[in-house]
């Protein structure tokens, strides 16, 4: 372990949101901190609201009285920068522009010469603001996530001159203080705001062909994706002027990929001043008395009569398990393929097409397809898409059939790979290009996404759960439906379909 002592002094330069959480964190672990803001009184001020928010600790039983007397003492608010020279670590949280970073760390080599200096730009190259030291391997990023004290994950960025065995610092400091530290590249976006993309994206794009809903798609992210939050209500609570500048930020920095391309819906929202909860209007309504549609959900329909499960024993033990549970008559057959057969209707899992193509590819008129869950044997919510060629009866049956498995069932229009599979498909091709690319490995982009953004599961370790052969059809069934770009599979994909490996062998 090469932790810093938590005797050393830890500086913080910024005292807003993201510097009070960290200066708070560093106080923690024990360390006595500086904190600087150029902003007459903002220092002050911020170790105030960390004595609030410990109050409610106090008052939880969570911290004792005396621990949180301790904790503030130990955060100093400086008024002149010149205050911080004895610090082995400055942290920088200040306002988010390239010149005005590199002034101050410019000040703070020459006024910290024992320091390391650490920045917690979210979207700033490290590399870039390092051009403008003497000793470019004394920087590197720490980027912490909102709100800093709570979130679990620390990225450590290192750019092209910063010193390696400083990031093995950082990164067994921030382990120190408790929190899951990951190792990146300084890249656009580094890990999470580069992988999480496709969340937004994808749900976006859902949004805008009339897949469903903002509150439908919400709720299938949560109930059938596991997601915590959707992604518009996300959206909303980040800010939509917020999440769209990220995104314009890593598609302009990739040269304009399709993969970050920025939608239109959103850059409406923004236009119109609809930002999400802080303007109390985004894609829902947060203002007094306002009335938000509920999830779309299939009324009650009643069960089949016979039911046919068709496919391999893995693709089959849910299925049994569910019709089992339920009392409902049900044979098992098996094939390569699954399917399940009723009453005339055909059930199948997504696969990246249309179910509308399907039907006709596969010459099966009432094809009903449902939509990847994280865990189908419990999850809440299962969602529908009929080829436009089913009659009207195979959807209410594939709904009774769901229902009577104890499910709540949404449909949704037929669009390929229909919501939560199109979007871990996405998130694991970006994860595994961000792993071929040398950004970081395939556990930091699973650590990074659960700690820094809540996923219930890594998108790699999703990824191979899923089997890596079906996401890549996926991947290229979206590919040839659009026709775009956007959709081309990793080559890291592909070369682990081709070795017949996993992300996490
Ligand atoms: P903020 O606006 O809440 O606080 C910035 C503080 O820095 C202000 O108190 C301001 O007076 C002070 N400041 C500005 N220029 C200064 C200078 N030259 N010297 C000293 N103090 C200066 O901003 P926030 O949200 O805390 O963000 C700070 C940094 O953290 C940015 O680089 C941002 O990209 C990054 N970040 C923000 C996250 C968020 O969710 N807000 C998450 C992760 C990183």
């Amino acid at each position: 372990m090469s932790a810093l002592d938590p005797n050393s002094v830890i500086a913080v330069v910024g005292a807003g949101a993201m510097g009070g959480g960290v200066a708070q964190v560093a106080a923690a672990a024990g360390h006595p901190v500086r904190l600087y803001d150029q902003a007459d009184g903002a220092a002050r001020a911020a170790i105030d609201r960390i004595d609030q928010g410990l109050d409610k600790l106090v008052q939880r039983g969570r911290i004792s009285a005396e621990e949180q007397q301790a904790l503030v003492g130990r955060i100093q608010p400086v008024e002149r920068l010149e205050a911080i020279g004895d610090a082995a670590l400055v942290i920088e949280a200040i306002v988010e522009d390239l010149n005005i970073k590199q002034r101050l760390f410019r000040e703070l080599e020459t006024l910290c010469p024992k320091a390391i200096l650490a920045s917690n730009t979210s979207s700033l190259s490290i590399t870039a603001i390092g051009s403008a030291l003497e000793r470019p391997q004394r920087l590197l990023g720490m980027h912490f996530f909102n709100p800093a004290p709570i979130m679990k994950l620390v990225e450590i960025i290192s750019g092209l001159a910063s010193d390696p065995a400083l990031a093995e610092t950082l990164f067994d400091t921030a382990t120190a203080w408790g929190k899951l530290a990951v190792h990146a590249r300084s890249t656009p976006g580094f890990i999470v705001n580069r992988v999480a993309r496709p969340y937004y994206a994808e749900a976006l794009r859902l949004l805008q062909e009339g897949a469903a809903d903002a509150a439908t798609l919400d709720a299938i992210y949560r109930d059938g994706g596991g997601f915590r939050m959707g992604p518009f209500e996300l959206m909303d609570l980040i800010g939509q002027d917020v999440n769209y500048a990220v995104t314009e930020s890593v598609h302009h920095a990739y040269y304009g990929d399709p993969r970050f391309t920025p939608s239109l819906i959103q850059k409406a929202l923004v236009d119109a001043g609809w930002l999400g909860r802080k303007s109390g209007r985004g894609f829902y309504d947060y203002r007094e008395g306002a009335d938000n549609p509920a999830p779309a959900e299939q009324p009650p329909c009643a069960p089949p009569r016979e039911v046919t499960v068709i496919g391999t024993e893995t693709q089959i033990a849910p299925w049994k398990a569910l019709l089992e549970s339920s009392g409902l008559a049900f044979q098992v057959l098996s094939g390569e393929h699954l399917s399940i057969l009723c009453d005339g209707f055909t059930l199948r899992p997504s696969d990246g097409h249309m179910a509308t193509v399907r039907a006709h590819r596969d010459n099966i008129r009432d094809l009903v397809l449902y939509d990847l869950c994280l865990d189908l044997e419990n999850t809440a919510r299962i969602t529908l898409c009929a080829a436009d060629q089913a009659s009207p009866r195979a959807l209410e049956q594939a709904t009774g059939l769901l229902q009577a498995l104890g499910k709540r069932v949404t449909v949704i229009d037929d669009v390929p790979g229909m919501v939560v599979l199109r979007t871990v498909a996405m998130l694991a091709n970006e994860g595994a290009d961000a792993v071929n690319q040398g950004v970081c490995d395939a556990a930091a982009v699973d650590t990074a996404m659960q700690a820094g953004v809540n996923y219930p599961l890594g998108p790699l370790a999703w990824a191979d759960r899923i089997g890596l052969r079906p996401l890549l059809k996926v991947l290229k069934h979206l590919q040839k439906t659009y026709g775009e770009d956007r959709y081309r599979p990793s080559p890291l994909l592909l070369r682990k379909v081709a070795a017949g490996e996993g992300f996490h062998d």
